[in-house]
């Protein structure tokens, strides 16, 4: 199979390098033919929501992914493209994403109107921390599972690694790589409103 590992931390050298090297080893032991990305070592620029790519569709010979920043996300789109499965590591950030990992997501909005996946390609989320924070990191969960299900992917498995990494890269949990941490069903992840339903209008929100 083939498999794209994203690995989210700003710092090229870490916990999450660490876990990502290991699964690496890990898939290829299974396998699988392996590319690792890591946001520390691309250039990629957050959007600015000029919805350009909104009008791709409608444009003749437009690449429908097109995104008026060229960046390294033309060559990251085209390993998204291209894998049967994927893989992201993420380090937690206040409950969320660190700021680099989130421009990746909000660059995935050219595959919004561009809809060019009939099936869903499996992701797993592997969550980084120190731990000690006692507000978790629903976010994260929240923005990967939106942002990647726009460019075909389904996020199936969350792997919380939090405190399970040693500030050397030595995983703490004997299990291993893809087998260690605590590993939740995604949809043990609600990311609801109280009513279940985003309110649309300022009227529906009662501001
Ligand atoms: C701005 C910032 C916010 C952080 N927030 C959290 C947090 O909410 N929960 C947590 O467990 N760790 C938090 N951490 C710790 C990082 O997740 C931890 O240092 C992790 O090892 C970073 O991943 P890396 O080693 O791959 O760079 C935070 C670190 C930074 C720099």
């Amino acid at each position: 199979m083939r498999r794209l590992i994203i690995c989210g931390s700003p710092r090229a050298v870490g916990r999450s390098s660490a876990l990502a090297w290991a699964l690496a080893d890990a898939y290829r032991a299974l396998g699988d033919e392996v590319e690792i990305v890591s946001i520390a070592s691309v250039d990629i620029a957050p959007c600015t929501g000029c919805l350009v790519c909104e009008n791709n569709k409608r444009t003749v010979g437009r690449d429908p992914l097109y995104c008026v920043i060229a960046d390294s996300m033309i060559r990251v789109r085209a390993l998204l493209n291209e894998t049967e499965a994927l893989t992201v590591i993420s380090p937690v950030y206040f409950s969320g994403a660190p700021a680099q990992l989130k421009a990746f997501f909000d660059r995935l909005q050219p595959y919004y109107y561009a809809q060019m996946f009939d099936q869903k390609r499996p992701v797993d989320l592997f969550v980084v921390g120190e731990g000690g924070d006692p507000h978790g990191f629903g976010s994260l969960v929240g923005e990967a599972r939106s942002a990647l299900a726009v460019a075909g992917f389904r996020l199936e498995r969350v792997h919380d690694w939090v405190g399970l990494i040693g500030v050397d890269g030595r995983l703490l949990d004997e299990a291993g790589a893809l087998d260690g941490g605590r590993i939740f069903p995604a949809s043990a992840y609600l990311m609801q409103t109280p009513t279940g339903v985003f309110p649309k209008t300022r009227e529906a929100a009662g501001v």
